[in-house]
């Protein structure tokens, strides 16, 4: 059965659109049709996250003012993933009604439709969340990130979703041990939220983005491809971001860096 979620935080730049991009990522490698949809239209940028900006043509506007069909408007990122980019401004005028079309149009083919919500709880927020059947709130440990994930849940609850689940992005292992970071327990205590998952920090992220461009075996890859099991219902477990900092050596060798 077809799915859309949307993927919010409340606070902007705490990783929604690196989430979407590769929450797509990982569930498309494994198999699943997965179709990204910007819903920050007018100050999109899923289509510069996932490197596919040249290879536009058509925009979620056009579709609107009948030049294309939803499906001429997909740009194809791999095997099952396509993004529904929102480049030109004139896109910013399109209704929830037009919006909430377009996503039960792409129900007919997909299985994941993931919608990248804009920043804070305006009208375009409002869009977005209207296309979407559950919703995935991201936080990072900041204090700030956390307060407005908490908001943003509270504001969630007065729309008609099956669920809210939580993403913690940008966790340090070693700021947590070192206890200079608040934990992902205490967050999702905090939030009283489902956690599907944690991304660590990672200047692999910070510089490509997408974890298509990682190896297999960097953590990035590793924590995305457990959410997109835990989204999938294929398993519960969820990325040990303190693993690499536990152990003598591991102690030792952040003694000497620090
Ligand atoms: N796990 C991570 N480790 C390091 N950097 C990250 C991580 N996740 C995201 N970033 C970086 O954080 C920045 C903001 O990410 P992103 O654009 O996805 O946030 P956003 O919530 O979509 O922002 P906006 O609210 O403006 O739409 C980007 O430079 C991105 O590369
Ligand atoms: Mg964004």
């Amino acid at each position: 059965m077809s799915k859309s979620i949307v993927i919010t935080s409340g606070k902007g730049g705490v990783g929604k659109t690196t989430v979407t991009a590769n929450l797509g990522i990982a569930l498309a490698i494994r198999g699943k049709k997965v179709v990204l949809v910007d819903g920050d239209i007018g100050l999109n940028n899923l289509d510069v996250c996932m490197h596919i900006e040249d290879r536009i043509v058509y925009d979620i506007g056009d579709v609107v003012k009948n030049k294309c069909t939803v499906s001429q408007c997909l740009v194809p990122f791999c095997d099952n993933l396509f993004v529904l980019p929102a480049t030109s401004m004139s896109a910013s005028l399109i209704t929830t009604l037009q919006f909430m079309e377009i996503i039960d149009k792409l129900k007919e083919t997909f299985d994941y439709i993931f919608i990248d919500c804009p920043a804070g709880i305006e009208n375009s927020f409002h869009r977005a969340v209207k296309g979407a059947d559950e919703a995935i709130i991201v936080t990072t440990p900041h204090i700030s990130s956390v307060r407005d994930a908490y908001k943003v849940s509270r504001v969630l609850s007065s729309y008609r979703l099956a669920k809210q689940g939580l993403i913690i992005n940008r966790m340090h292992g070693g700021n947590v041990i070192d206890k200079t970071m608040i934990s992902a327990k205490d967050i999702t205590n905090a939030l009283q939220l489902e956690l599907y998952g944690v991304v660590p920090e990672s200047n692999d992220i910070n510089l490509y983005s997408i974890i298509s461009e990682l190896k297999p075996n960097s953590a990035p890859y590793f924590s995305y491809n457990l959410i997109a099991q835990y989204i999938d219902g294929e398993s519960k477990k969820i990325y040990d971001y303190t693993a690499p900092y536990k152990g003598f050596f591991n102690k030792l060798l952040r003694k000497l860096s620090q």
